[in-house]
């Protein structure tokens, strides 16, 4: 990328009860980016990540990480509490949108993030389902999904085959050359009902002009 390009700067991440901010932390830390800053604060801790630590000391390719603040906490437990999130009268709009999200976890506000090998992909993957099932900070409250790339290059699908991750996959992203793996956590919260985040973790073959991320296919 061109020195002089605007890049995106930083995302700023939210975790729920100031208990969560450890687990939450690790959960970044096993995506593979590295924390740079930790600022106990009475609320909960702040941090301050880098996706890769080339940008240690950048103005990008960073992700703060706090508690939700109070006012976004009290606003989105009235919208739960008026549409009845979980209880018997539940707005009909909350099974919609819980049942789009299902089909497509993109389909909504999400965060990807591009990872430069797909074996470091497999391997924070691996690692990640590993702490999900076995590390009690992370159990219960990561799920994952899994597309892989259109089938139709020889080379790509014999390396997806044999791939300890994507060989038994059977969804397909909407384009060639790629594979995508979504990480949807309560640990952090986002969207529309505020609990949960989904994070996209992308790798592109090299060498290939039309891939998962420059050209949308249906
Ligand atoms: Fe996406």
């Amino acid at each position: 990328m061109a020195q002089d390009a605007t890049t995106i700067g930083h995302l700023a991440l939210h975790y729920g009860a100031a208990s969560d901010g450890p687990a939450a932390a690790k959960l970044l830390t096993l995506l593979g980016f590295t924390e740079t800053q930790m600022l106990p604060l009475p609320g909960g801790n702040f941090y301050r990540f880098v996706v890769d630590d080339r940008h240690h000391a950048a103005g990008d390719g960073i992700i703060y990480l706090s508690v939700v603040p109070e006012p976004q906490q009290a606003l989105v437990d009235a919208i739960r509490g008026a549409l009845k999130v979980g209880e018997i009268d539940e707005h009909p709009s909350v099974a919609g949108m819980r049942g789009m999200l299902e089909a497509d976890p993109e389909a909504s506000f999400h965060l990807g993030f591009l990872v430069p090998s797909l074996d470091r992909l497999e391997q924070i993957v691996l690692g990640l389902k590993d702490a999900a099932a076995n590390d009690p900070d992370l159990k219960g409250r990561v799920e994952f999904g899994f597309n892989r790339a259109r089938a139709g290059d020889p080379e790509v699908d014999a390396r997806l085959d044999a791939s300890p991750v994507f060989g038994s996959v059977t969804r397909y992203a909407y384009g060639r050359n790629g594979v995508q793996v979504f990480v949807k956590t309560d640990l952090l919260k986002s969207g529309t009902l505020g609990e949960n985040a989904v994070l996209e973790l992308d790798y592109v073959f090299p060498g290939k002009t039309s891939h998962i991320l420059s050209v949308v296919e249906l």
